[in-house]
Order: structure tokens, then sequence, then C-alpha cells
């Protein structure tokens, strides 16, 4: 497996003592190249209703991937035609990342849909879980600070109530050095949650598994190569994590490469039954940055402990 972690110029001298064991690592440097699976949307700005450019049909596969759209008739889907549907789906999208609802391509929602991402979908077999919940809220999101805006998965799946340590492992041939990354993860779940983890053998039963996979891995989200889709995870009691092996990973905010430990805290969210929120800030939020380092948020905590009770 091609496998690329990157570390902060202060940490380049432990690169050697993390990734020596890691006989499969290939050392290799960063590349000037920042393209990514998303790219085809920037040649959609300014597109709306009526308009037919080649990439559109593109526009709907990544809406329907992410949950935004669904065509019945399978030729509307793999046309060009910027149709009353695709305007709908754009109008969503927009309004769960808080642009303009204006059903238009433009630079907002460019900007947003060109940014790398968790695979989960957005929305689930049409649920917008997205959407803030409680009835004071009016529209335009002034009020933001004061409802929820975590979601779970439809029909709530959850780990049984009296299961609240939870055990996972990580697949034999993960990275040695990938693994404290991800322990610290379930290590401030653990501190914010009623929930205990332990890490087990890679031989023995445990609730979750982390591993890496590239492209199609077999579970039915394949994975897009470099950038675009980072990484999934699936809703409890599933317990399976995947990280994208085609990113370039690392170990804190290092340009151009993905935090292991950030995107950890946003798939335990998922393995724990959390869906995406609407908070920027929220780890729950779909989209991250090269670079970012994101902690838990107040709304991923509120979200946990809606959904279990506590
Ligand atoms: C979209 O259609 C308008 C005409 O309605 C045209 O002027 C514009 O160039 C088209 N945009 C693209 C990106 O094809
Ligand atoms: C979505 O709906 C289909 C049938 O309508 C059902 O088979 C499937 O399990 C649902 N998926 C989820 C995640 O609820
Ligand atoms: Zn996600
Ligand atoms: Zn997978």
């Amino acid at each position: 497996m091609a496998f690329k972690i990157f570390l902060p110029i202060s940490l380049i001298f432990l690169i050697f003592i993390l990734l020596a064991p890691i006989g499969h690592a290939k050392r290799s440097t960063p590349s000037d190249k920042t393209s990514s699976p998303f790219d085809f949307i920037k040649k959609l700005k300014g597109c709306h209703k009526g308009n037919h450019t080649k990439e559109i049909h593109e526009l709907k596969a990544y809406l329907e991937k992410f949950g935004y759209l669904k065509y019945e008739d399978k030729t509307h889907a793999t046309n060009d035609d910027f149709d009353d549907t695709l305007e709908s789906a754009i109008k969503t999208y927009q309004k769960n990342y808080h642009i303009k609802p204006s059903g238009i391509v433009d630079d907002k929602t460019i900007s947003k849909m060109t940014t790398p991402r968790c695979g989960v979908p957005d929305i689930v077999n049409g649920t917008n879980y997205m959407q803030p919940r409680g009835k004071k809220h009016t529209p335009g999101f002034s009020n933001i600070h004061t409802v929820s805006h975590y979601r779970f998965f439809p029909g709530n799946p959850r780990w049984p109530s009296s299961k609240t340590h939870l055990t996972f492992r990580f697949s034999p041939n993960f990275p040695v050095s990938a693994v404290a990354p991800v322990a610290r993860a379930f290590h401030k779940w653990d501190l914010a949650t009623h929930f205990t983890f332990a890490q087990v053998g890679a031989n023995q039963n445990s609730d979750m598994i982390i591993e890496f996979h590239r492209r199609n891995h077999g579970d039915g989200a394949s994975f897009d190569g470099p950038g675009g889709v980072l990484a999934h995870a699936f809703a409890p009691t599933n317990g399976r994590f995947h990280y994208d092996a085609d990113e370039r990973w690392s170990i804190g905010s290092v340009a151009g490469a993905f935090d292991l430990e950030t995107i950890a805290l946003h798939e335990i969210g998922h393995l724990l039954g959390l869906g995406h929120s609407s908070v920027n800030a929220a780890i729950m939020f779909s989209g991250i940055g090269a670079g970012q380092i994101k902690n838990l948020h107040n709304d991923d905590i509120q979200g946990i402990r809606a959904l279990y009770g506590r």
C-alpha cells in the first residue's frame, strides 16, 4: 500500500524513529500538484438552471454521492442538463453550508464543494439531518448560537445503553506511526462522554476497527485518490472506520497534509452515531482544510449526550 505521513519540521527528527519500522511506508516528497477529484466543480462557475456544460453530470454525481440528489430516471442523472431537480439540490446544499440559497454555482458554493471532506453523506434517505432542530429557529441562521446543529443517522442508531466500554483494533498492516494519533482521538472522546475505549490486539475481536484503504475496497464507498474524500466511517454498531491511503497524512499541522488525529475525532463521532453538523467549528462538520487541526466542540458533545440521553 502506498502510504504517506508528513510531520511538522519540528518533528522531522521523529520521522526516522516513527517511520523506520514501517516496511511498506513509501517516503515521498510533497508534490506541487494540488489537483483534487472535486476540481471539476470550478469549471461550472456561474452555472444555473438551463445551462448545459459538460461537467454538469459530474456535479449530479457529486450531489448524489453526498445525499442531495436522487433521480428516479437514470438518464437525468447522467446528462448535462441543469434541471429543476439539480437547482433544488444545490439550494439544499447551500442552506446546509450557510450560503445564500440561489441555486447558482457561485464562488462560495464552489469554495465549499471543493473542500476535502468526509465521505459520509450529509443526507441519508431524504432526511436532511444538517438542518437546525428546535422551533426557535428562524430562517437566515440568525440564532445560530441558540440551536443545536448536531445530527444523527436515520433511525438514531446507537450502541446499546449497557455498552459503555468499547474496544477498537487496528488492521494488521496499520502503520505504527498512525496508532498514537488515533488513540489520542479516542481518549478525547473518552474524556468528553460516558464511553470508555480500549485498544485490543489486531487479531482479537473488537467493537471497532480502523484501517487504511484506497479506491474501491469492497464496502460500497470507494475512495477517490488524493484529495476529495479523506475518510469515512459507519453508523453504530458497524464499527468500521477507513482512512483513504492515497492522502498525504500528518501528525500535527503540516501544509498540504491532513492531521490523522483531527480526522479520527470526526470519524469516531460517526462510529458513536453522530451525523454531520452544520456548525463550522464542530468536529462533525463535513469539510476540513489541509493543515487544519480541530477539536471536539460543544455541539459534538451535546449531540452524544442527546443521542444517549445522558
Ligand atoms: C449559462 O447559460 C447562460 C445563458 O443562459 C450563458 O450566458 C452562460 O455562458 C452559461 N454558462 C456556462 C458556464 O456555460
Ligand atoms: C433507506 O431506505 C431504503 C428503502 O427505502 C432502506 O432499504 C435503507 O435501509 C434505508 N437506509 C437507511 C440508512 O435508513
Ligand atoms: Zn463525516
Ligand atoms: Zn471504506
